[in-house]
């Protein structure tokens, strides 16, 4: 029998009430145990509203022995800090994306999880979704994979309000540009090379990027991202015998679609949907980790080749961290 895990959640922001409705509705299959904030009575307030068993500081949520697994919700800039804080105290690691700040910050965290034998997964949701295997299933369909494309555009304001402009660990590429180069090194492996456009703010972080990229065999990709431009959220694969199209890759809203195209035919793709909440998931996927803390949905190779992508796009772009050369 698969025991449940109980969760400690730092940070009472927007995702973080969203992933603490979705665990708190999954029953017994996961637990809300402990909360922690900046400030203990916006914790109190949270653990009222979601039910978790106890509230406090972040020191507190990792000193809970109950506690078995910690998601990390702060803002990018903190991630590092407190991942290696609850590997350290032995929890296992749900990090919100981008899950570091730089490629060198990752290994660091991945280096604390794997010295303390504890789990470790980047949150990006879409990976656990039956969708994604479904989508992984259709490839020998289209032949090699040749060409790609993802997009994830969105208007947060002109300007973009609050952390999207912030100077360290803000900009589109690690908001929203994350998810189609994720998507992409899912499909197609690390990129061996890429160049990255891109329109800055004045904090000096990406308002909007574009990237080509190339991939060991030869197949060649783009991915798109702003966030102060909505588009469509679409992404494609093709190869020489087909194109699969994806609707709504990244947030998977009800609904969205994902078809196969070859020749004259058009095949609308389904699959076994567990009526599951896209957060929720997540928090059951700690279950299946492998032995070494990774999980395969979303591995360790696929967080480094991440890390290094996006690296590689903001000092193309010219994003850089304060301290960065
Ligand atoms: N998976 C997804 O679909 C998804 C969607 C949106 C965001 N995200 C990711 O989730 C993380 C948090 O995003 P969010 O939208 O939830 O952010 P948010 O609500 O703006 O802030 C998250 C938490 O960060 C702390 N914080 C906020 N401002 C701070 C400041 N000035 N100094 C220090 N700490 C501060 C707060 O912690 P306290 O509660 O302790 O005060 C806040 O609750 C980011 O890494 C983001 O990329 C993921």
């Amino acid at each position: 029998m698969t025991v449940s895990l109980r969760w400690g959640v730092l940070g009472t922001g927007h995702i973080a009430n969203r992933f603490s409705g979705q665990v708190a509705a999954l029953g017994g299959r996961a637990r809300l145990q402990s909360v922690g904030a900046r400030d203990p009575a916006r914790a109190r307030e949270f653990a009222v509203l979601h039910g978790f068993a106890r509230a406090g500081s972040y020191e507190d949520v990792l000193a809970d022995p109950q506690v078995d697994a910690v998601y990390v919700s702060l803002l990018n800039r903190d991630h590092a800090r407190w991942c290696i804080a609850a590997a350290r105290a032995g929890k296992h690691i749900l990090c919100e994306k981008p899950a570091a700040l730089h490629a060198g910050e990752l290994d660091a965290m991945l280096a604390a999880a794997r010295g303390s034998g504890v789990r470790f997964v980047e949150a990006f949701a879409y990976r656990f979704h039956p969708r994604w295997r479904a989508l992984l299933r259709l490839l020998p369909e289209i032949g090699g994979p040749t060409v790609a494309h993802g997009a994830f555009c969105f208007h947060a304001g002109s300007p973009p309000k609050g952390r999207l402009l912030d100077a360290v660990g803000g900009g589109a590429l690690m908001d929203v540009g994350c998810y189609p180069l994720s998507w992409l090194i899912g499909l197609l492996g690390a990129p061996t090379r890429l160049a990255c456009t891109a329109r800055l703010a004045g904090t000096g972080v990406d308002l909007a990027a574009a990237v080509g990229l190339e991939f060991a065999g030869g197949s060649v990709a783009q991915a798109l991202c702003a966030c102060d431009t909505a588009t469509p959220q679409r992404a494609w694969i093709a190869g020489p015998q087909g194109v699969i199209e994806v609707d709504e890759p990244f947030r998977n809203r009800p609904g969205a679609g994902m078809r196969l195209l070859r020749g004259d035919e058009v095949r609308e793709i389904t699959w076994n949907d567990d009526g599951l909440e896209l957060y929720a998931r997540e928090a059951l996927a700690m279950a299946g980790c492998d032995a070494d803390g990774s999980h395969p949905a979303m591995s360790w190779a696929d967080s480094r080749a991440l890390a290094g992508a996006i690296d590689a796009c903001r000092s193309q772009a010219g994003v850089r961290w304060p301290g960065e050369s």
